[in-house]
């Protein structure tokens, strides 16, 4: 099949060159009752909706910022071409990455793309490029780096499709599908591969709780493209692994360690662990930009600490009593003896993923995806 006839019947986020650059997006906070897709001129839109889990996702979280930093500098070379030096272009790049580097604190994704774009702009500055140069490149890097994204996640899925049986009954968490990527999702890619396969599956969702992404987000995509699930409250995962006849579980990350251990939505440890005690395997599907080899353990992944009005309110509807203390970590870390294996663009990992996930790095050195 050919990259066009491959894409999801969801875009999650594009840039539209005239009249003015624009990064246009889905708003994934209406979903699944409004699809309305919104236009970004100012980078600080971009990053506010970032905040705001306008778009969410790590891959989707790192592009969106990636194409946030372009925005920045077409937007100035629109606004001021003629009046900026060097000096002063430094200090917007500086102001620019720190405001994405200020939205979401786990999904390494994010800190990895404005690294990039960083890198990129000061490889410009530092050869005299122009600003219309620089805000070019810029743009072409984030391209590449949504295409980048849409080929792994086709090849997660390539490589998650034989662990997945033609009968299969699965359960997932959270939203890793195409509205957390550009292309076929994370967490979702082996599903989407078996479906197209011809392999008859069937998805459990969790609702994911406290925002609801499996409920909203989920099963609205897999709805889309006409994969049979069935919701379940979170606290429901235990019974249906017993008496579900649930095969495995596939779930996404927002970062992994040099151990293997996971950081991934909020649920998603007490998963691994029952997951564990019923003999299911536990499957993280990730591309190489969720991977932080720099961290040796999941101790030392920044979690995100959310408004507890997101426990305390169901969209307006406040449902505890009023002035209760909630607490809201966004995601929870997964340590890696639960995790049965690990499947990247790079290929899978197995444990003992200090070893593994070097080896696959080291093996896919050259290959540029
Ligand atoms: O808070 P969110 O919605 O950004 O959290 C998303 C998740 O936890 C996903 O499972 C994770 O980013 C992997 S998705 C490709």
């Amino acid at each position: 099949m050919t990259k066009e006839k491959m894409q999801p019947k969801v875009q999650t986020i594009w840039w539209e060159e005239s009249p003015e650059p624009t990064i246009c997006m889905l708003d994934q906070s209406l979903l699944p009752h409004q699809v309305v897709y919104l236009r970004h001129t100012h980078e600080q839109q971009v990053a506010d909706a970032i905040k705001a889990l306008k778009v969410r996702g790590a891959p989707v979280i790192g592009i969106t910022a990636a194409f946030g930093i372009a925005l920045a500098f077409s937007r100035l070379f629109r606004v001021q071409a003629e009046s900026l030096s060097t000096t002063d272009i430094q200090k917007h790049l500086v102001t620019v990455c720190e405001l994405f580097c200020h939205t979401r604190p786990t999904a390494v994704n994010l800190f990895a793309a404005v690294e990039h774009m960083q890198h990129c702009a000061k490889t410009v500055l530092r050869e005299q490029g122009s600003l219309q140069y620089l805000a070019q490149k810029l743009y072409h890097e984030a391209q590449s780096m949504a295409d980048e994204d849409f080929d792994a996640c086709l090849k997660m899925g390539a490589y998650g499709v034989d662990l997945i049986a033609d009968g299969d009954i699965l359960l997932t968490h959270c939203n890793a599908g195409t509205l957390a990527t550009v292309g076929w999702g994370t967490g979702l890619a082996p599903i989407y591969a078996a479906h197209r396969a011809g392999k008859r599956i069937h998805i459990f969702v969790d609702e994911t709780r406290p925002v609801l992404q499996g409920a909203r987000l989920t099963a609205w995509e897999l709805q889309q493209e006409g994969i049979p699930l069935t919701l379940i409250t979170d606290n429901m995962a235990g019974h249906f692994m017993r008496h579900g006849g649930i095969k495995a579980v596939f779930v996404g990350a927002d970062r992994i360690t040099c151990n293997g251990d996971v950081a991934n939505k909020i649920g998603t440890y007490s998963l691994a662990v029952l997951a564990h005690a019923h003999h299911i395997p536990f499957y993280v599907v990730a591309p190489r930009s969720t991977i932080d080899l720099s961290l040796p353990s999941g101790e030392h992944i920044p979690i995100e600490q959310r408004d507890p009005r997101e426990v305390t309110f169901i969209h307006d509807q406040h449902i505890a009593p009023v002035g209760v203390k909630a607490a809201n970590p966004a995601f929870d870390v997964t340590p890696h003896m639960y995790v049965s294996a690990i499947i990247t663009d790079m290929g899978i990992a197995r444990p003992p993923y200090s070893t593994t996930l070097h080896s696959l790095y080291k093996a896919n050195k050259s290959v540029k995806m």
